[in-house]
Protein backbone atom coordinates (compact mmCIF):
# COMPACT_ATOMS: atom_id res chain seq x y z
CA UNK A 1 0.00 0.00 0.00
CA UNK A 2 1.33 2.98 -1.49
CA UNK A 3 0.13 6.34 0.61
CA UNK A 4 1.08 9.97 -0.04
CA UNK A 5 0.53 12.49 3.17
CA UNK A 6 -0.16 16.21 1.84
CA UNK A 7 1.56 18.83 3.88
CA UNK A 8 2.96 16.99 6.60
CA UNK A 9 5.06 20.08 7.56
CA UNK A 10 3.81 23.55 7.73
CA UNK A 11 5.84 26.27 5.84
CA UNK A 12 7.46 27.62 8.72
CA UNK A 13 8.90 23.79 9.85
CA UNK A 14 9.79 23.54 5.75
CA UNK A 15 11.56 26.80 6.32
CA UNK A 16 12.93 25.67 9.67
CA UNK A 17 14.39 22.40 8.09
CA UNK A 18 15.88 23.92 5.35
CA UNK A 19 18.17 26.46 7.12
CA UNK A 20 19.31 23.59 9.64
CA UNK A 21 19.77 21.64 6.25
CA UNK A 22 21.98 24.69 4.42
CA UNK A 23 24.10 24.64 7.85
CA UNK A 24 24.24 20.45 8.21
CA UNK A 25 27.29 18.23 6.77
CA UNK A 26 27.00 16.08 4.29
CA UNK A 27 28.66 12.53 4.02
CA UNK A 28 28.30 9.94 1.74
CA UNK A 29 25.35 7.79 1.90
CA UNK A 30 27.25 4.90 1.11
CA UNK A 31 27.39 5.49 5.29
CA UNK A 32 23.78 3.12 6.24
CA UNK A 33 23.50 0.99 3.11
CA UNK A 34 23.97 -2.34 3.27
CA UNK A 35 26.04 -4.40 0.58
CA UNK A 36 23.35 -4.65 -2.27
CA UNK A 37 22.01 -1.19 -1.95
CA UNK A 38 25.86 0.32 -1.30
CA UNK A 39 26.52 -0.94 -4.92
CA UNK A 40 23.93 1.08 -6.44
CA UNK A 41 23.45 4.35 -3.96
CA UNK A 42 25.79 7.68 -4.94
CA UNK A 43 24.03 10.34 -2.72
CA UNK A 44 24.71 12.59 0.35
CA UNK A 45 23.37 12.05 3.53
CA UNK A 46 23.73 13.99 6.76
CA UNK A 47 26.31 12.30 8.98
CA UNK A 48 25.05 11.22 12.41
CA UNK A 49 27.19 13.00 14.83
CA UNK A 50 26.02 16.21 12.70
CA UNK A 51 24.54 19.14 15.12
CA UNK A 52 21.91 20.06 12.93
CA UNK A 53 20.18 16.37 12.97
CA UNK A 54 18.85 16.65 16.34
CA UNK A 55 17.04 19.30 15.83
CA UNK A 56 16.00 18.09 12.24
CA UNK A 57 14.77 14.62 13.35
CA UNK A 58 12.79 16.43 16.25
CA UNK A 59 11.16 18.95 13.73
CA UNK A 60 9.93 15.74 11.63
CA UNK A 61 9.01 13.85 14.30
CA UNK A 62 6.87 16.10 15.95
CA UNK A 63 4.96 16.81 12.54
CA UNK A 64 4.51 13.33 11.75
CA UNK A 65 2.88 13.28 15.82
CA UNK A 66 0.21 15.21 14.46
CA UNK A 67 -0.63 13.28 11.57
CA UNK A 68 -3.76 11.21 12.07
CA UNK A 69 -3.31 10.03 8.42
CA UNK A 70 0.31 8.75 8.65
CA UNK A 71 -0.91 6.95 12.12
CA UNK A 72 -3.92 5.22 10.33
CA UNK A 73 -1.94 3.60 7.46
CA UNK A 74 1.64 3.40 9.01
CA UNK A 75 0.45 2.09 12.72
CA UNK A 76 3.96 2.72 13.82
CA UNK A 77 5.67 0.98 16.84
CA UNK A 78 9.27 2.06 16.38
CA UNK A 79 10.67 4.72 13.68
CA UNK A 80 14.28 4.42 13.47
CA UNK A 81 15.20 8.00 13.96
CA UNK A 82 14.95 10.13 10.59
CA UNK A 83 17.77 10.41 8.28
CA UNK A 84 18.51 13.14 5.96
CA UNK A 85 19.67 13.21 2.15
CA UNK A 86 20.47 15.04 -0.72
CA UNK A 87 20.89 14.06 -4.77
CA UNK A 88 22.36 16.54 -7.18
CA UNK A 89 25.86 17.01 -9.17
CA UNK A 90 27.95 13.90 -8.91
CA UNK A 91 25.78 12.03 -6.00
CA UNK A 92 22.96 12.50 -7.43
CA UNK A 93 20.83 8.34 -8.14
CA UNK A 94 19.90 5.53 -5.88
CA UNK A 95 19.87 2.54 -7.77
CA UNK A 96 16.82 -0.05 -7.49
CA UNK A 97 17.14 -2.02 -3.66
CA UNK A 98 14.75 -3.42 -1.05
CA UNK A 99 15.72 -1.36 2.18
CA UNK A 100 17.43 -3.83 5.03
CA UNK A 101 14.91 -5.84 6.89
CA UNK A 102 16.48 -4.68 10.42
CA UNK A 103 18.36 -1.65 11.19
CA UNK A 104 20.33 -1.29 14.34
CA UNK A 105 19.58 1.86 16.09
CA UNK A 106 21.83 4.59 16.01
CA UNK A 107 22.17 4.37 19.95
CA UNK A 108 22.81 0.65 19.95
CA UNK A 109 19.91 0.22 22.06
CA UNK A 110 18.79 -2.31 19.87
CA UNK A 111 16.98 -2.93 16.34
CA UNK A 112 13.86 -1.84 14.28
CA UNK A 113 12.16 -4.37 11.87
CA UNK A 114 11.26 -1.91 9.15
CA UNK A 115 8.28 -2.42 7.97
CA UNK A 116 7.05 1.05 6.67
CA UNK A 117 9.35 3.36 4.45
CA UNK A 118 8.82 6.28 4.13
CA UNK A 119 10.06 9.65 2.15
CA UNK A 120 9.39 13.46 3.38
CA UNK A 121 9.94 15.71 0.72
CA UNK A 122 11.91 18.96 1.18
CA UNK A 123 12.56 20.46 -2.26
CA UNK A 124 10.87 22.43 -4.29
CA UNK A 125 9.88 20.12 -7.50
CA UNK A 126 10.32 23.00 -9.86
CA UNK A 127 13.91 23.56 -8.19
CA UNK A 128 15.01 19.99 -9.96
CA UNK A 129 14.72 17.73 -12.49
CA UNK A 130 14.93 13.65 -11.98
CA UNK A 131 14.59 12.49 -8.96
CA UNK A 132 11.65 10.68 -8.66
CA UNK A 133 11.26 8.26 -6.11
CA UNK A 134 10.20 4.99 -8.02
CA UNK A 135 8.35 2.12 -6.36
CA UNK A 136 7.48 -1.31 -7.28
CA UNK A 137 4.10 -2.63 -5.72
CA UNK A 138 1.91 -5.06 -6.42
CA UNK A 139 -0.25 -2.40 -8.27
CA UNK A 140 2.26 -1.50 -10.94
CA UNK A 141 5.21 0.92 -10.75
CA UNK A 142 5.27 4.34 -9.43
CA UNK A 143 6.72 7.56 -9.93
CA UNK A 144 7.06 9.78 -7.10
CA UNK A 145 7.78 13.28 -6.95
CA UNK A 146 5.66 15.35 -4.64
CA UNK A 147 5.84 18.87 -3.76
CA UNK A 148 7.89 20.10 -0.51
CA UNK A 149 6.25 19.06 2.83
CA UNK A 150 4.49 16.41 1.88
CA UNK A 151 5.38 12.64 2.33
CA UNK A 152 4.82 9.13 0.75
CA UNK A 153 4.44 5.79 2.62
CA UNK A 154 5.03 2.88 1.22
CA UNK A 155 5.82 -1.30 2.55
CA UNK A 156 9.93 -1.60 3.02
CA UNK A 157 9.38 -4.66 1.14
CA UNK A 158 9.41 -2.77 -2.43
CA UNK A 159 11.56 -2.66 -4.43
CA UNK A 160 12.21 1.16 -5.09
CA UNK A 161 15.18 3.86 -6.70
CA UNK A 162 15.74 7.33 -6.74
CA UNK A 163 16.42 8.53 -10.23
CA UNK A 164 19.02 10.91 -11.44
CA UNK A 165 18.51 14.27 -10.55
CA UNK A 166 20.01 16.08 -13.83
CA UNK A 167 19.38 19.55 -13.00
CA UNK A 168 19.25 21.40 -9.13
CA UNK A 169 18.89 19.28 -6.33
CA UNK A 170 17.07 17.21 -4.33
CA UNK A 171 17.03 17.29 -0.33
CA UNK A 172 14.63 14.90 1.59
CA UNK A 173 14.37 13.51 4.38
CA UNK A 174 13.58 9.35 4.89
CA UNK A 175 12.83 6.68 7.70
CA UNK A 176 11.89 3.11 8.36
CA UNK A 177 9.95 1.74 10.98
CA UNK A 178 8.31 -1.01 13.08
CA UNK A 179 4.76 -1.17 12.23
CA UNK A 180 2.66 -2.94 14.87
CA UNK A 181 1.07 -4.34 12.08
CA UNK A 182 3.80 -6.52 10.62
CA UNK A 183 1.63 -7.51 7.36
CA UNK A 184 1.45 -5.31 4.33
CA UNK A 185 -2.22 -6.70 3.55
CA UNK A 186 -3.28 -6.59 7.05
CA UNK A 187 -2.31 -2.64 7.56
CA UNK A 188 -4.38 -1.91 3.88
CA UNK A 189 -7.60 -3.50 5.20
CA UNK A 190 -7.31 -1.95 8.33
CA UNK A 191 -6.71 1.80 6.91
CA UNK A 192 -9.28 1.37 4.08
CA UNK A 193 -11.87 0.55 6.75
CA UNK A 194 -10.45 2.97 9.28
CA UNK A 195 -11.07 6.09 6.35
CA UNK A 196 -14.49 4.64 5.06
CA UNK A 197 -15.23 4.29 8.74
CA UNK A 198 -14.29 8.35 9.10
CA UNK A 199 -16.16 9.05 5.82
CA UNK A 200 -19.59 7.00 7.44
CA UNK A 201 -18.80 9.21 10.84
CA UNK A 202 -18.81 12.35 8.73
CA UNK A 203 -21.99 11.36 7.21
CA UNK A 204 -24.38 9.78 9.44
CA UNK A 205 -22.83 10.45 12.96
CA UNK A 206 -22.66 7.60 15.44
CA UNK A 207 -25.34 5.47 14.23
CA UNK A 208 -25.58 1.98 16.23
CA UNK A 209 -24.01 0.19 12.70
CA UNK A 210 -21.11 3.03 12.94
CA UNK A 211 -20.57 1.99 16.36
CA UNK A 212 -20.71 -1.58 16.10
CA UNK A 213 -18.36 -1.50 12.80
CA UNK A 214 -15.61 0.50 14.66
CA UNK A 215 -15.84 -1.80 17.04
CA UNK A 216 -15.00 -4.56 14.31
CA UNK A 217 -11.86 -2.13 13.68
CA UNK A 218 -10.54 -1.97 16.87
CA UNK A 219 -11.08 -5.78 17.35
CA UNK A 220 -9.43 -6.57 13.87
CA UNK A 221 -6.39 -4.21 15.22
CA UNK A 222 -6.05 -5.81 18.67
CA UNK A 223 -5.73 -9.39 16.64
CA UNK A 224 -3.17 -8.36 14.47
CA UNK A 225 -1.30 -5.40 16.31
CA UNK A 226 1.53 -5.94 18.53
CA UNK A 227 1.83 -3.08 20.99
NI1 LIG B 1 15.53 2.60 0.12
Amino acid sequence: MLITIPDVLTPDELATARALLARADWGDGKATAGLQAAQVKNNRQIAEDDAQLPALRQLVLEALGRSALFFTAALPLRIYPPMFNRYGGDANRFGAHVDGAVRRLPTGAGYVRTDVSATLFLSDPAAYDGGELVIEDTFGTHAIKLAAGSMVVYPSSSIHRVEPVTRGERSACFMWMQSMVRDDGERRLLHEMDMALLQLRQQLGDTDAVVRLTGTYHNLLRRWAEA
